[in-house]
């Protein structure tokens, strides 16, 4: 059955997991809702039918109880999961994988995770909620990702990497087995992780080194 669903989005971000939603064929996507834009445009070929708060009167009208956060900030999309969950406790959050990703047996995937194009998630892997793997990244075997945390495109993780809530790796970056990256970290683009990195830094190079502190929903992207 084909089900019906809203993005929260309309950025880039949101593009990527429209094109993810129509090679998977298994939702009718209403439309977009966003804040920022006003509604009644049209944003990658759909109607943005409104803002978050506008969310509890849109069920009712269009008749969906799923939606998909397409927000590339771990921060905010977890803020606004958050919110929502709270204020529809009805709604239902996909696991989205795109058909060109392998997803070993077993893998753990949490509620409203999303694997982009030939992404790979290793066997023992668990991974959510709100995860968000980019095209062509890897979570080796064992690996875990908390929730709301992100690898970009071509991220490479090795074996029982742990990255914690919230934090994002970087496009290209290489993370090697055994390490743990911490909460609300980022790890620069090209970076090559070689030691466990704290909570609430960024951190970049070749090794990686911590050059700077974060705080928790500093913008990153
Ligand atoms: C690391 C990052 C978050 C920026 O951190 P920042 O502290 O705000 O850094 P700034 O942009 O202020 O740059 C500060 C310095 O760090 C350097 N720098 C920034 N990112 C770097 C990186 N990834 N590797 C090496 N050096 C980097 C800058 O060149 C600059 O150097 P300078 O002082 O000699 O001029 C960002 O550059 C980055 O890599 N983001 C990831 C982007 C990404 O993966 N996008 C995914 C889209 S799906």
């Amino acid at each position: 059955m084909v089900e019906r669903l809203l993005i929260v989005g309309a950025s880039g971000h949101a593009h990527a997991v429209l094109a993810l939603l129509r090679r998977l064929g298994t939702h009718r996507v209403m439309g977009l809702i966003d804040d920022t834009r006003p509604a009644g445009g049209l944003v990658h070929g759909l109607p943005v039918l409104g803002g978050v708060a506008d969310l509890p009167q849109l069920c009712a009208a269009y008749d969906f109880d799923q939606v998909v956060i397409a927000i590339g900030d771990n921060g905010r999309r977890q803020l606004i999961t958050d919110q929502l969950r709270r204020r529809l406790p009805q709604l239902r959050w996909p696991v989205l994988v795109d058909p060109t990703a392998v997803v070993a047996e077993p893998a753990r995937l949490g509620e409203g995770t999303v694997i982009l194009p030939l992404a790979h998630v290793g066997p023992g892997a668990r991974l959510g909620p709100g995860c968000l793997l980019n095209t062509r990244s890897s979570l080796d075997h064992d690996g875990q990702m908390e929730p709301f945390s992100s690898l970009a495109p071509g991220v490479h993780c090795g074996g029982l990497v742990q990255i914690g809530e919230r934090a994002a790796v970087g496009l290209g970056a290489s993370v090697v087995q055994h390490v743990r990256v911490g909460a609300d970290t980022v790890v620069g683009a090209g970076a090559v992780v070689l030691d466990s990195l704290p909570p609430q830094v960024v951190a970049h190079g070749v090794p990686a080194r911590v050059v700077r502190s974060r705080s928790p929903l500093e913008a990153y992207l």
